[in-house]
């Protein structure tokens, strides 16, 4: 399918809209859409939804299907809002139909051939087949057993292709891969089609792929592959698939503004990025909504193997419209328990109990600040999920007390793929009640995985769902507690035995789908279902925690997800910024990387530099596979371990701004890992950074990763702004500055403007920093004004959906610094203990708190050199209103 739509020549698109079929109601458009070219073409339907916030549906299906198109089930968080105020004609003629939309939006649906024209406050930002290369390969009868036959010879991975009878391609019924077949019982049924930014020379998205940030053009190349895979040894600077897709594309402009488009398919999926004017592939749009024709331009060329065409075209016009747009669609990540913000430590595996409480009392003694332990497929019996080693971990419950007891939590891994075995119950209960995927021959599909041969639990099957959630009741998984979380693996699914270890297309899920239709769905349902599992068994009370290999759009809302099996070399820890990146802006925004690589063993530098990196991302797990040698953070001497130690404190130090923009994230789908554009659109020159980047809107990130890399060169952006190094308050402005990075320096940088919550009191869990105190550090701007939020809640339960949580707008302006309520009537124990203001050019003359009837002077230190007041014990809580006043 891949050949065949790759094959087509751009230019004009044979397939036209019926004029007399137009018809507009609400916010929908519906038409029929055909082959122009081809005799007796099978009609389409198409049709065009407005939704709430400008963006608009397309959506493509045969008008009579022989066989239903696959949509997703589980992507789209409800079904998508249609905009109340629905589409307004403008013009309707026999050539075109231009319609309004929403607040500033316009389309052009043309007939012939074929287009889309999108356009924001009258600037065209995304068009739909002006490279002419939609194609819908409509499901059709299968040819007679001769010519199938003819054709199964071919077979599309052959070299030797021959055309087939019937005008057929080789390989469209029956495909042959190595030593798998692929029985196609429906024939091609692929769709595609191209999207273009006009305007722009940056997209990025589309995970996970082992590549740079913005989307390398594929012209030379092969296109980006979404198909989720447990590939073994990646390599970087690839376009290979990889264990999670996730279809969303997201262009940035300086002329254009942001635009976002979601290709809502789990077939397998391929896009070339091409660029205009270079590629040759020319847009024949015609603009007919104004503007002068675009200099530059991206397109993508989208192609599945199954499904419906459905896309949709976010028209935002900044990134962060168009993170709120998509959260709109596939929903945003929850905020995590706080925990799961703080340190992982993980191997495959811990042996044995007595290794888990040696792990836990050597990070203790060495000072190493830590929230969980994990425990890889080793800890189980015979790789039975959901339960133990009897001589390894005689004594679960005690074990995981014991490590609880300090305020921490355990993580055990349940994979999706069941013994078979009739003395497990797992696989007792699955056979006795259908719960397998079933093969072509609607056998239980019987594959290989770590325990030998086994079943795949079939997630959609929502009596499936129900059945692994319920396996997370404590009766039912015994030897764990309440603090036992989740770690979701080899969820492609990974099937050692099967076509590029995964699942065969032709398997049969649930609702007589095949596993081509939905395949990059599959891995989602997995922590769906774990996370519903864990929320069912408090009673509803305590937030989830899940981690996942496998994603698709959507998944986000499930949990953590972590970027598989990487390696300890220095492109992999370089590489792993821009992975971390287009998982973001994709909606994948609490994700990290194992530290250190999972295959390999780093040596002492390149793992203080894979801490340093992981200490600002969003999710921070150290793990190694089981042949490599033991690298707890302890083992390489006290250097390392101090290097470490420190940056591990960095991580507990900022917890507070993690965790708020956790929270902002689910209020926003703001992720809180950002490219710098987010913050600096205007500045055309970070629009391919991605050696570095922005947590949130304060704090600038460009980590060592260069093997004996003794500085790096720090873009400051901002024409106005100043930076200061969080660590010694030293200012940087506008511009490219060489930092000395001796192995102890993480650079990161506070924004002027803006105001840090940090805890800066080391402590050995984040548990252990509830009552601690903050610090707020106030970085001023030119005109002495900045800005900044704290939130904060009981870390764990629901409530602070319910308004018990605190979330406060930190304010500087007029000498003043305002602490006041934006949400929230929550209770914190946290008072303010110090203020640091960077940036005054003045010396104090006294500085006054007030608070609830309470006006005192203050301590204060004044730096002349560094521009740097501390204010010592404002002794204020942090939840209460109050102001500090500097005369
Ligand atoms: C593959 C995972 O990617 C890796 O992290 C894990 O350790 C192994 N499976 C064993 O469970």
């Amino acid at each position: 399918m891949l050949r065949r739509n790759r094959a087509l020549t751009p230019g004009q698109s044979p397939y036209r809209v019926s004029p007399d079929s137009v018809a507009v109601s609400g916010a929908e458009v519906t038409a029929r859409l055909q082959d122009g070219a081809a005799a007796g073409a099978v009609p389409l339907r198409l049709t065009l939804t407005a939704l709430a916030d400008t963006t608009v549906r397309l959506f493509v299906v045969e008008e009579t299907p022989l066989r239903p198109r696959y949509s997703p089930q589980y992507a789209l968080e409800r079904p998508p809002t249609a905009d109340p105020a629905g589409f307004k004609v403008v013009s309707q003629t026999a050539e075109r139909l231009h319609l309004s939309f929403g607040t500033d939006g316009q389309l052009v649906l043309s007939y012939e051939p074929f287009q889309l024209e999108v356009a924001r406050a009258g600037t065209t930002v995304i068009t739909v087949n002006s490279a002419g290369l939609f194609n819908f390969e409509h499901y059709r009868p299968k040819p007679q057993p001769k010519e199938a036959a003819a054709e199964a010879e071919g077979g599309e991975a052959s070299d030797q292709e021959q055309p087939a009878a019937d005008s057929e391609q080789p390989g469209q019924w029956e495909e042959n891969f190595k030593t798998h077949r692929d029985s196609k019982p429906h024939g091609p049924s692929s769709v595609g089609v191209d999207v273009t930014f006009p305007g722009s020379a940056h997209v990025y998205g589309i995970p996970e792929h082992a590549d740079n940030f913005a989307l390398s053009d594929t012209k030379s190349g092969e296109p980006y592959r979404l198909y989720n895979l447990d590939v073994f040894e990646y390599e970087v600077g690839n376009p290979m698939a990889l264990y999670g897709s996730v279809p969303v594309v997201l262009s940035q402009s300086a002329t254009h503004g942001a635009a976002g488009v979601f290709w809502h398919n789990a077939a397998e999926t391929w896009v070339d990025v091409r660029s205009e004017p270079d590629s040759g592939l020319v847009s024949t749009v015609t603009s007919y909504l104004g503007g002068s024709r675009a200099q530059a331009s991206k397109h993508l060329h989208w192609i599945s193997e199954s499904g419906a065409l459905d896309v949709f075209l976010m028209l935002g016009p900044t990134a962060a419209d168009v993170m709120r747009q998509y959260k709109q669609l596939t929903g945003v990540t929850q905020l995590p328990p706080l925990f799961a913000l703080g340190y992982h430590q993980c191997r495959w595996n811990y042996n044995d109990q007595r290794d888990v409480a040696e792990v836990d009392s050597q990070l203790d003694r060495h000072d190493l600040p830590f929230d969980t332990i994990w425990l890889d497929i080793e800890h189980t019996d015979g790789k039975r999920y959901f339960t133990w080693d009897s001589h390894k971990f005689p004594s679960p419950e005690e074990m995981i007390r014991n490590v609880t007891s300090r305020g921490r939590k355990m993580v055990t891994i349940i994979d999706p793929h069941i013994k078979r075995d009739n003395g497990y119950f797992v696989h007792a209960d699955a056979t006795a009640n259908g719960y397998y995927v079933k093969d072509r021959d609607g056998n239980d599909f019987d594959g290989w995985c770590w325990p030998g041969s086994s079943g795949y639990l079939d997630f959609f099957n929502p009596a499936v769902q129900e059945y692994w959630a319920s396996r997370f009741q404590l009766d039912n998984y015994k030897g764990s507690t309440l603090d036992l979380y989740t770690w979701n693996d080899m969820n492609e699914p990974s099937v050692f035995n099967g076509p590029e270890v995964t699942m065969h297309k032709d398997a049969q899920h649930h609702g007589g789908w095949e596993h081509r239709d939905l395949h990059n769905e599959y891995g989602m349902l997995v922590p769906m279902a774990t996370a519903r599992g864990q929320v069912a068994r408090s009673g509803g009370t305590l937030r989830p925690f899940t981690l996942t290999r496998a994603a698709f759009a959507g998944s986000q809302r499930f949990g953590a997800k972590w970027t598989g099996d990487n390696t300890a070399q220095w492109s992999h820890l370089k590489h792993s910024l821009p992975m971390l990146l287009s998982s973001s802006v994709a909606g994948i925004s609490f994700i990290g990387a194992d530290i250190g690589g999972f295959f390999g063993d780093p040596d002492p530098q390149m793992l203080v530099r894979w801490y340093q990196a992981s200490a600002f991302q969003p999710f921070m797990r150290a793990h190694a596979h089981i042949d490599t040698r033991r690298r707890e953070p302890y083992l390489f001497g006290e250097e390392t371990t101090r290097l470490v130690r420190a940056a591990l404190r960095q991580r507990y130090r900022f917890l507070p701004l993690w965790y708020t923009l956790f929270y902002e994230n689910e209020l926003t789908g703001m992720p809180p890992m950002r490219p710098l554009f987010f913050s600096f659109p205007g500045d055309t020159s970070v629009y391919g950074t991605d050696d570095e980047y922005l947590i949130g809107e304060a704090l600038l990130v460009h980590p060592q990763t260069e093997q004996d890399g003794r500085s790096v060169s720090v873009y400051f952006p901002g024409a106005d702004t100043v930076w200061y190094d969080v660590d010694t308050a030293e200012r940087f402005v506008h511009g490219t500055s060489t930092v000395s990075t001796p192995l102890d320096k993480i650079p990161v940088y506070q924004r002027s403007g803006t105001i840090v919550p940090t805890k800066e009191r080391p402590r050995r869990a984040s548990a252990h920093q509830a009552s601690d105190p903050y610090t707020l550090t106030v970085a001023l701007d030119a005109a002495w004004t900045a800005t900044g939020t704290l939130y904060t809640d009981d870390g764990a339960s629901f409530s602070y959906k319910d308004g018990q949580h605190i979330y406060r707008r930190l304010s500087f302006e007029n000498n003043t610094l305002k602490s006041s309520a934006i949400s929230g009537s929550g209770e914190t124990a946290g008072w303010v203990e110090r203020v640091v203001v960077l940036g005054l050019d003045k010396v104090p003359k006294s500085v006054t708190v007030t608070s609830s009837g309470r006006e005192e002077n203050l301590d204060f230190k004044y730096d002349k050199d560094l521009l740097r007041l501390v204010i010592r014990k404002p002794a204020v809580n942090a939840g209460a209103d109050w102001s500090i006043v500097i005369a």
